[in-house]
């Protein structure tokens, strides 16, 4: 029971990820608001996780939603003590064809996304003098990827932006550290499998088996892989770890 008592926000918690991240916190004794766009999913969501999960219909691109959704949490839960920033999307395409559109998309969810679900924890997180916030970052923001351009520099930039906010919040008490996954199987990653069939003419389900492969820790992480150090960062025994970033990818990449 890590987390006791304490109250936590994870965007995009209706699925993969961030709902595991949900389930994992709740065993660690906290109350968890999962906030999604998704309104029927992540209903769905904190019915399976019990009364200790709330569900919170929020778009991260909307800052009238952002709003209403951390006022809206900290009502039902009394304060907030934790933000794990995870909602995220992902798009792949040659240079050549990308547009501006799913350009702007992209950004508005997750660095957009992140840096305003950030500012609007951290207003509730100052007064009291204390907080963590998680971002979600990924090995495709340590490097550039061929057909991968946009979603890794959305990345990169929440790397930035994890140690901006961690070097300005830290003076209030509050932790602001980032996690790097690598290659973490779900549905998220039968979107990008699908990507690379298209891109690169290969067999549904081909990428996978080789990026699994290709993992020096044998295969693909599960969203259970990550929870520790979810749950590590906010803990007591983390409050010295300051705007870092890190990677839980079974050796995929050297930072
Ligand atoms: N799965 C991987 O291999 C992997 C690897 C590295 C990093 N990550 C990162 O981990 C995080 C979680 O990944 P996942 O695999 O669980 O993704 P996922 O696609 O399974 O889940 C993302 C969730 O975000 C929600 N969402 C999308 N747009 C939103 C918006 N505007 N407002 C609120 N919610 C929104 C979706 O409805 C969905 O429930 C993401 O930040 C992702 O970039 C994932």
């Amino acid at each position: 029971m890590r987390l006791a008592g304490k109250t936590a926000l994870i965007t995009g918690a209706a699925r993969g990820i961030g709902f595991e991240f949900a389930r994992a916190y709740i065993a660690e004794g906290a109350t968890v608001a999962l906030a999604d766009v998704n309104a029927a999913a992540v209903s769905l969501a904190a019915q399976k996780l019990g009364p200790k999960a709330h569900p919170i219909v929020m778009d991260v691109t909307d800052q009238t939603s952002i709003d209403a959704g951390f006022a809206e949490t900290v009502r039902r839960m009394g304060q907030l003590d934790i933000l794990i920033n995870n909602a995220a999307l992902f798009s792949a395409a040659p240079i050549v064809e990308i547009t501006r559109a799913d350009h702007d998309r992209l950004f508005a969810v997750n660095v957009a996304g992140t840096l305003f679900a950030m500012q609007a924890a951290a207003r509730h997180m100052i007064p009291r003098g204390a907080g963590t916030i998680i971002n979600m970052a990924s090995q495709a923001g340590r490097r550039g990827e061929g057909l991968v351009a946009v979603y890794c520099a959305t990345k990169a930039a929440v790397i930035s932006l994890t140690q901006s906010a961690g070097l300005d919040l830290i003076r209030h008490g509050i932790n602001v550290n980032a996690i790097a996954p690598g290659v973490v199987d779900g549905e998220h990653w039968d979107g990008v499998d699908a990507f690379f069939a298209k891109y690169e003419g290969k067999a549904p389900g081909q990428k996978k088996r080789e990026v699994g492969a290709a993992v020096p820790f044998g295969r693909m992480g599960t969203a259970q892989d990550l929870t520790g150090m979810a749950i590590f960062l906010a803990t007591p025994e983390a409050k010295y770890i300051v705007a870092q970033c890190f990677g839980v990818d079974g050796g995929n990449w050297m930072a």
